[in-house]
């Protein structure tokens, strides 16, 4: 019995879809990010291959944005207590939508979807909003 279960479950496994999920996403976070998140008021995920820095602002609202810095790629950081995205490598500072303050970053952060369900889980996809 044991023998004929070893056989069948990795056929079984091999014919079953894969959940359904588009090339960008939409993506759950974890319990661990989404601790993280409630942690340090922000966490930077993995989503369909990108660097995603998933940060709740002041008045509670998810915001999802590109943690690859658009000058040379540095991984950028939420600074709550400023109310800004940090990017230590040459001091540049975003806006809580992904605009340059200051620094050399030639364009802003693409800004994707991100918001919490009533099940407190977080969902995000990244499709750039305008
Ligand atoms: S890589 Fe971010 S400011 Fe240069």
């Amino acid at each position: 019995m044991g023998w004929l279960a070893s056989v069948l479950y990795p056929v079984g496994r091999y014919l079953t879809p894969l959940p359904e999920t588009g090339p960008t996403g939409p993506v759950n976070l974890t319990r661990g990010e989404i601790g993280k998140l409630e942690q340090d008021g922000f966490v930077i995920v993995p989503v369909v291959g990108k660097r995603v820095l998933v940060l709740e602002d002041s008045e509670g609202d998810i915001r999802a944005l590109s943690a690859r810095c658009t000058h040379e790629g540095c991984t950028v950081q939420y600074v709550a207590d400023d109310s800004l995205i940090w990017c230590a490598c040459h001091n540049a500072k975003f806006d809580l939508e992904g605009g340059v303050i200051s620094g050399p970053p030639p364009k802003p952060l693409p800004r994707f979807y991100g918001e919490r369900r009533d099940d407190g889980s977080v969902v995000i996809n990244v499709v750039e909003q305008a």
